[in-house]
């Protein structure tokens, strides 16, 4: 593949591996089973993104596993009701166009654990969105690092990574240990948790005791938040994560309520939301039924979504969840996301959630003013 007898695209894909690979001192690459693919929102990757995707589409690139996209910037079929403006629209068919000719599911979300993709522990891949990420190393127990979108792209075109970082049993295990001595009871608890241990751990991997249970919705809503305010790639939790590996002397830190309530108290402000947006990282069909259960019969007071992947959003219009949320005024949103929309251009300025990882983004990246609480708290507010 590098001497390009595989073609261009596969020889442009290696060259950036084997770079990488001398970076970070790699001495070998392994194969991976499958790649999970960011830069896919217009809005993020832009025209520059979008000439190499077609640039690599034109040469011939094919993925050699499978491989899925992260949201895109609208959904696809309900793009003209949310008023995404047309020339974005336009923009957005053509990444995903260029996506679809190399061989890469149009799945458009940042939980392909959730919709059936969920790696064996020891398993390599190469995923790229940070939620995702964390996810898969903590939970899951699989190997990746935090791979850029051109990278997981270069990986999914060769079938392989260059083996440093995740891939690697010495660097996972946590040098931070995180102590929780008070009961946690909601996702957004689990948010800013994550969100005071990822600002004081750094980035690095972090063993957590103290949380004797924790469900899946409520650790992809930890982890994402902890790759948002800390970078950090990988946690372990004692009795719940499928690892557990401390350092001899970790650095620790204790959490109670008190850190609790005063992290959130500084995620989000006091005022009223344009728009309500529960689903990042995307909603499980537990959460979208919870929503639902929340609005049945009753009205909401301004814009509502919950986003998801578009399979989850199937099986919520056939239990009806979809159909109770769009009764109240809300919508089940599919392939994007608060974070990755064109929101502004939308017309929304403030922008309420229960996610630990959409209220940093919302204030960086959308330059939204932030309400963060319980989703019962935030949707009648
Ligand atoms: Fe997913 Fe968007 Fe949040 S990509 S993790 S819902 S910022």
């Amino acid at each position: 593949m590098f001497d390009g007898e595989s073609g261009e695209a596969a020889r442009q894909s290696m060259e950036i591996l084997v770079a990488l690979g001398k970076i970070y001192g790699a001495k070998r690459t392994v194969s991976i089973t499958s790649a999970q693919i960011a830069g896919v929102s217009y809005k993020t990757i832009g025209e520059a993104g979008l000439s190499y995707l077609n640039d690599m589409a034109k040469n011939g690139a094919k993925v050699r596993v499978p491989s899925f996209l992260n949201p895109a910037g609208m959904d696809r079929e309900q793009w003209k009701e949310m008023k995404v403006p047309a020339a974005f629209a336009e923009k957005q068919l053509e990444v995903l166009a260029a996506y679809a000719k190399m061989g890469i599911a149009q799945s458009c979300t940042c939980t392909p654990y959730l919709v059936g993709i969920r790696p064996k522990v020891g398993e390599h891949v190469a995923w790229s969105e940070s939620s995702a990420v964390v996810f898969c190393n903590s939970v899951l127990g699989a190997r990746t690092n935090r791979e850029g979108g051109p990278s997981a792209l270069a990986a999914a075109i060769c079938g392989a990574t260059p083996e440093y970082g995740y891939h690697l049993d010495e660097n996972r295990v946590c040098d931070f240990a995180a102590h929780v001595e008070c009961p946690l009871s909601s996702s957004t608890d689990f948010g800013a948790l994550g969100a005071y241990v990822g600002g004081a751990s750094k980035g690095k991997n972090v063993a957590f005791t103290g949380i004797k249970a924790a469900s899946d919705d409520r650790l992809k809503a930890l982890g994402a938040s902890m790759a948002a305010w800390g970078s950090n790639a990988l946690f372990n939790m004692k009795g719940v994560t499928p690892e557990f590996s401390v350092a001899e002397k970790p650095e620790k830190i204790t959490i109670g309520k008190k850190e609790i309530s005063e992290m959130k108290a500084k995620m989000g402000l006091p005022e009223r939301p344009q728009i309500v947006a529960i689903g990042c990282p995307h909603a499980s069909l537990d959460e979208i039924s919870e929503v639902a259960s929340l609005v049945k019969g009753k009205k909401v007071a301004c814009e509502l979504w919950v986003c998801t992947a578009r399979q989850t959003k199937e099986k919520a219009d056939k239990a009806g969840f979809t159909e109770t949320i769009a009764q109240a005024g809300g919508r089940v949103v599919a392939d994007t996301c608060m974070v990755v929309c064109p929101l502004e251009d939308m017309g929304f300025h403030i922008t309420a959630c229960n996610s630990g990882k959409a209220a940093k983004y919302l204030q960086t990246l959308q330059k939204q003013k932030v309400i963060f609480g319980d989703i019962e708290d935030i949707i009648f507010r």
